[in-house]
């Protein structure tokens, strides 16, 4: 019989739940405890909902499983390899540093830390922890029409890069953490850090941010609009996040990269399309691979860990800068000014 990876999974919110349904189609996983604060979230008599269609839909009825209040005590049962971490961002520090101080590998969600200094901090504990595979859930990364534009800028398939736009606009989620900008950082952090990221991920840290944005229902930046200042000869790039829109808008998010030689569109929208424009030929929709960045990323974390491999320290610290951009796109707006980003 092939190992299994054992999965001890913390936090049952949209995200914990979308994780678990992702588990539930893997051979090599087992999740054997779960673990959040309310407990008809743990008993299963509510459920968070996720804000993409075909997300989060399945729940823990029926599940033979551990179950804790404390996402602490998840982590002291000695027979779990590897903790999930999808509660709120303020707490991804303290739970990433209980489980590596307990030898587990490590799927934290998205972002990696609520501050610069936290996600520094969990590079450290990795860099000690080496035997620990420590991964930042950055779907995006796995998502099949982003790893398409990512080859396509790096392969120059249709000419240089000439600019790129992404954006990511939705009603707003409501609940507690979101609610609450200390704890989720307001759409700029919690939201527009996927662009933002991926930027990072596809072209390195830009040398300066200019962004604009106002406040919204978390109290913090809700809606945000940044350009990205490269010193190179790096494409125009900019990006704008939201979830400031009118409820029942529901959730989108798109891009359009514009090459010497063609134009991609891309919409999730309802039916996800990708979109190939060349001068002189009839527009061409790509044919994606079926799937969401969550089951790749998810794939990616079991099959390192089945591998036995480090760390990938330059994912991580990637995930870790692209909190630093989104500090001084924070300042930018603050101060209304063009914010170099920090080492
Ligand atoms: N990758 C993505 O696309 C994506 C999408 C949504 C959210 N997220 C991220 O996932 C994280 C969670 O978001 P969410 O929407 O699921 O939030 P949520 O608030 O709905 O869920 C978090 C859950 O953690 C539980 N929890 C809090 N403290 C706990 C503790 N000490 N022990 C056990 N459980 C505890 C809460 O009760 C709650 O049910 C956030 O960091 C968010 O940014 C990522």
């Amino acid at each position: 019989m092939t190992k299994k990876v054992k999965i001890g999974l913390i936090g049952l919110g949209s995200m914990g739940s979308t994780h678990l349904d992702i588990y539930s189609k893997l051979n090599d996983v087992e999740v054997i405890a779960i673990a959040d604060s309310i407990q008809s979230r743990l008993d299963g008599s509510s459920k968070a909902e996720g804000n993409i269609s075909g997300q989060a839909e399945g729940g823990v009825v029926g599940l033979n499983v551990k179950k804790y209040l404390d996402g602490m005590d998840l982590i002291n049962n000695p027979d779990i390899d590897a903790v999930d971490i999808c509660v709120g961002t303020d707490l991804h520090f303290i739970f990433v540093e209980a489980a590596l101080a307990k030898n587990k590998h490590v799927l934290v969600e998205k972002p990696l830390a609520r501050t610069y200094d936290d996600a520094k901090k969990i590079i450290q504990l990795a860099k000690q922890q080496s035997s620990c595979h420590v991964m930042s859930a950055m779907c995006l990364r796995y998502w099949p029409a982003w790893v398409f534009l990512k080859e396509a800028i790096e392969n120059n398939t249709y000419g240089k890069c000439l600019s790129l736009n992404f954006k990511r606009q939705t009603s707003f989620p409501g609940g507690a953490f979101y609610s609450d900008g200390n704890q989720c950082g307001g759409a700029l952090l919690d939201l527009h850090v996927h662009d933002t990221d991926f930027i990072n991920y596809c072209l390195g840290s830009p040398d300066a941010v200019f962004s604009q944005g106002y406040k919204g229902p978390s109290g913090d930046f809700d809606h945000v609009v940044t350009n990205y200042i490269f010193n190179n000869n790096s494409p125009l790039v900019s990006s704008e996040g939201s979830w400031t829109m009118q409820e029942g808008y529901g959730f989108n998010m798109s891009y359009t990269a514009n090459f010497e030689n063609g134009t991609l569109s891309y919409l999730l929208d309802e039916g996800e399309t990708l979109k190939l424009f060349v001068a002189g030929s009839d527009p061409e929709v790509i044919n994606l691979k079926e799937g969401m960045g969550y089951e790749f990323e998810i794939r990616t974390f079991i099959t390192e860990i089945l591998a036995g491999n480090k760390t990938n320290f330059g994912l991580l610290q990637q995930a870790a800068k692209t909190i630093a951009i989104i500090e001084a796109e924070r300042k930018s707006i603050e101060k209304c000014s063009i914010e170099p980003v920090k080492n």
